[in-house]
């Protein structure tokens, strides 16, 4: 059986589809995993898709990728910032990782700018909503063929 490709979510996308609908969206992140688990199951593949607003619980997660994962598709949001433990984590691994989000960080406040995810990252997708996990899983099933 092949290793599925892990989703992982970082704080406050639990409150997706009320958080600023004008910046993220009206998407839920349940409506966002019931579409990343169709379109990775039409090309033969699995999601394990998870959320924690907990920095050490994301670092346990990305742990588990690294056993568990085939792919990971990661959006650490605010984490993506600040986070020196998961960019830690990221380097651990030997499989595609694919940093996205939602919205446009380079467009947004200064501080958006800095992705510590982005220097351990295979690559990034940002600015298309909800359709960027979707080019985030499209992205990790070329590079699983690849
Ligand atoms: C985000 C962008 C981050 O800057 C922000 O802190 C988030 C969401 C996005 O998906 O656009 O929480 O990762």
């Amino acid at each position: 059986m092949a290793k599925p490709i892990y989703i992982l979510n970082g704080p406050n996308l639990n409150l997706l589809g009320t958080r600023e609908p004008e910046i993220y969206g009206s998407d839920t992140l349940a409506d966002i995993e019931t579409a990343c688990a169709g379109f990775a199951k039409a090309a033969g593949h699995s999601t394990v898709f998870k959320q924690s607003n907990i920095e050490g619980e994301l670092v346990d997660m990305i742990q588990e990728a690294r056993k568990s994962a085939s792919a990971l598709i990661l959006n650490p949001a605010a984490y993506t910032h600040t986070s020196i433990a998961i960019y830690d984590a990221l380097k651990t691994l030997d499989i595609p990782v694919i940093e996205v989000h939602l919205s446009q960080p380079a467009k947004r406040e200064s501080f958006r700018r800095r992705s510590y995810v982005a220097e351990a990252a295979t690559g990034t997708i940002s600015g298309f909503g909800a359709k960027s996990y979707e080019l985030g899983v499209q992205a990790a099933i070329n590079l699983l063929k690849a």
